[in-house]
């Protein structure tokens, strides 16, 4: 197994993450499952992982992970913790961070807040090599301030043709607003992966065709019991099924995710949640058709 760091240092010789989200045009087409799978599987390859549980109305990294957060985002926002005291460690050596609902009005409402925040991240994102962001679905506000604080963007699909065309409208945005976003799409619930390439070729044509941009492709998960199982158990499928199929496909992805051209230095427009928060207060969705 490869032991190679992807992070780059910066000129202050610190790492900078890669940050990345976990999007999709509809719900329930495995996010969360591929999210929290995929944090262990980066930190088997010697990443240090953080993920962030930003789906603020269905978020439920914990269940899957099987823990429950004592504190969450809208008590940092309130003052009352620390942002590195809410971070939770999970059993697998990945930190979580709980966000839930609550944090955008909050972040839309009170501003000095939101900037003790962003400094707060900007102290301790440089302990993580991935941060990784579970979004919520579709196009609202909230989902989208948090897919386009970042430009790698992980859109997950699966056949039923409305998560197609949900997650044709989703990418449409994500390139209206951040046109050098790479965005890496990963099939999901495929009967085989030769069902999954076709639906990324199919998927990257018409984004050629419509959208002049390209996307890239991460790869398919088949349809498994095991993962359904997993999630019944509240165990992550990587650790209570590792040699099932959908884990090596998952494997494979995480593999070429460490292969996305990195950040060399840090962004002038501030970090993370400085950027979520200026799309939060500057979006306009209006006018913005599928
Ligand atoms: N590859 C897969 N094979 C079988 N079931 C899956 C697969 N991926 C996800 N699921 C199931 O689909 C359901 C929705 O997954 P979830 O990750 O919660 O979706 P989302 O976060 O997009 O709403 C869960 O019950 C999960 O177990
Ligand atoms: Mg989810």
């Amino acid at each position: 197994m490869s032991s190679t760091k992807n992070n780059t240092l910066n000129s202050n010789q610190k790492k900078i993450p890669q940050i990345i989200a976990v999007t999709s045009g509809k719900g329930g087409v495995g996010k969360t499952n591929f999210s929290v799978n995929t944090a262990l599987l980066l930190s088997k390859l010697n990443q240090k992982v953080l993920i962030i549980d930003a789906d603020i109305h269905l978020g439920n990294v914990d269940v899957m992970f099987g823990i429950s957060p004592d504190f969450t985002l809208v008590d940092v926002l309130h003052g009352s913790k620390s942002l590195k005291e809410i971070i939770k460690k999970t059993p697998y050596g990945v930190d979580f961070l709980p966000a839930t609902s609550g944090v955008m009005d909050i972040i839309e409402g009170e501003d000095n807040i939101v900037l003790s925040i962003a400094q707060a991240f900007n102290e301790f994102q440089y302990d993580y090599d991935v941060i990784l962001i579970d979004t919520g679905a579709g196009v609202s506000i909230s989902t989208l301030s948090f897919v386009l604080g970042t430009d790698k963007i992980i859109v997950v699909v699966t056949p039923d043709p409305s998560s197609i065309s949900d997650a044709y409208a989703m990418i449409k945005i994500i390139n209206q607003y951040h046109d050098d976003a790479q965005i890496m799409m990963v099939a999901n619930k495929v009967r085989n992966e030769e069902i999954g390439e076709s639906l990324f070729y199919k998927m990257n044509l018409i984004v050629n065709k419509f959208l002049n941009t390209s996307l890239i492709f991460g790869g398919s998960i088949i349809d498994d019991t095991q993962v359904l199982a997993s999630v019944h158990a509240q165990q992550p499928v990587v650790i209570r099924y590792p040699r099932s199929k959908a884990v090596i496909n998952m494997q494979l992805i995480s593999r070429r995710i460490l292969k996305l051209p990195v950040r060399k230095s840090i962004p002038k427009d501030g970090n993370y949640f400085d950027r979520v928060r200026e799309k939060l207060n500057n979006l306009d969705l209006e006018g913005t058709s599928a």
